[in-house]
This record gives C-alpha cells, sequence and structure tokens, in this order.
C-alpha cells in the first residue's frame, strides 16, 4: 500500500513513518508512506497556503491554488491516471471534524485499497471548493477540533498499516482485539503469576484451552456491557 500524505508539516509525517511497528512497516516495504509539502505548490514570496475568508469573520482559510496542485502532482507521481482521475483502488481522504466518524470497521475498508492520499487541514478549514473540485471522502476521528489534520492522518494510518499482511508479528493478533469481535478485549494476564498479592485467574494457568476460550468470551462480554453497552446494540 502506498499512503501520500498531503500536508504543511511533512516533518511530522516523517517522524511517525520512521518509528516503532509503522517504522518496521515501511522499512520491509509493507506501506510506502509519502508526504508532500502543499507549501512547495505556492508562487508568492510568503509561500502562502491561507488567505482571509470571503465575507469576513474570523481565522483564515486553506487555498485551492496549493491544495489542487499538490494532489494533482502526487496522484501524477503514484501512477494513477495523467488526467488526475483516480485509479479504483485509490482514495482521496479530506481530515476534517466534519467528516464520517472513523472507526476499526472503516479502517478494514480503507486497509483493502491499493493507495490513499490524505489531506491535511489547517487553520479555520478549507475553501469549499475544494471539496467540489476533489470530491474527497472527508473522515473524522471524533468529536473535538485538533489545530491540524495531521495527528488525525497518523490515526488513521496507524490503525489501517497495522491491519496489512505482515506488519504484526503475529497475524492472529489483530483478529482478537478489542473491535475486531464487535467486542472489547478480554483482560490479559503475563508472568508473574503472583505479583503484590494479585494473582492470575486460576482457568489460565489450566491448560484447558476450551474453558480457556469459555472464560475469555465471558470476559469480553462483561466488560463490552459495563464499559460499552453501545456495542452490542447493533
Ligand atoms: N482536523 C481537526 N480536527 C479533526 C478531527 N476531529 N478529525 C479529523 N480531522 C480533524
Amino acid at each position: 500500500m502506498r499512503i501520500d500524505v498531503l500536508t504543511l508539516f511533512p516533518a511530522l509525517i516523517d517522524a511517525f513513518a520512521e518509528t516503532s511497528i509503522v517504522g518496521r512497516a515501511c522499512a520491509a516495504e509493507l506501506v510506502s508512506i509519502v508526504p508532500t509539502d502543499i507549501r512547495d505548490f505556492t508562487y508568492d514570496n510568503h509561500r502562502s497556503v491561507d488567505d482571509k475568508p470571503f465575507g469576513g469573520g474570523p481565522g483564515m482559510v486553506m487555498s485551492c491554488g496549493p491544495v489542487f496542485e499538490a494532489f494533482e502532482h502526487v496522484v501524477r507521481q503514484g501512477g494513477d491516471a495523467a488526467d488526475s482521475k483516480l485509479d479504483p483502488g485509490s482514495e482521496l481522504i479530506m481530515l476534517t471534524p466534519q467528516g464520517e466518524k472513523f472507526d476499526q470497521t472503516l479502517a478494514k475498508e480503507l486497509s483493502q485499497r491499493q493507495r490513499l492520499i490524505l489531506l491535511c487541514g489547517h487553520y479555520e478549514g478549507f475553501d469549499e471548493r475544494i471539496r467540489e473540485g476533489l470530491s474527497p471522502r472527508e473522515i473524522s476521528i471524533g468529536d473535538y477540533v485538533l489545530t491540524g489534520g495531521e495527528l488525525a492522518a497518523m490515526v488513521l494510518m496507524d490503525a489501517v498499516i497495522r491491519m496489512l499482511p505482515g506488519v504484526l508479528g503475529n497475524e492472529l493478533s489483530a483478529d482478537d482485539e478489542s473491535f475486531a469481535s464487535g467486542m472489547l478485549e478480554y483482560p490479559q494476564y503475563t508472568r508473574p503469576r503472583e505479583f503484590r498479592g494479585l494473582s492470575v485467574p486460576e482457568v489460565l494457568l489450566s491448560g484447558d484451552h476450551s474453558k480457556i476460550l469459555e472464560w475469555r468470551r465471558a470476559q469480553s462480554l462483561k466488560r463490552t456491557e459495563l464499559r460499552r453497552p453501545d456495542l452490542l446494540n447493533g
């Protein structure tokens, strides 16, 4: 998978692409993360990417020109059709609090794409013609407003990349965890068996795999009922 990130802060994305599990996935060429600086597509001395809103009001609005040009540049670079139309396996995503809510199901869906192009905004938002002209899919990572789309893009990439085949050491571990089954994950324990008077549940030491499975399912259900009953309603 190739992920292009259109951003004003490419250094943030570079650091993300070099670190931890995502860093190893990039090194193993399971994914390539390519930041593109939107500011490289400006032509004035100040390299401005934003301007005052027509009609007045506070803040600044991200301008069309640099965003359209940065998008057209990465489309050509990534081998999609020369007319700036994306291939069917590619998707342009705008990170914005106005978008559809990101969740594990959406992460799974996006992990099937060959290519994602993520557009990160700043300031008070985007000139509406960016939406009209580029028709991005709009995604929000939650009901709060960040200073920019980069953190949201990193959240999305992290959740997607860890689902790609070969990224997690144990192929099963992505299926076993919270949300994959529609429930929260069961409690986990590791050595020592006793820690400051707290012990590991006997069943986990029993070696009886069907009992362990049964206990884990019951724990998942109990925890989900208690903490996230909304997940069980579906
Ligand atoms: N940009 C600013 N806030 C955001 C959010 N909650 N989700 C996605 N992108 C954003």
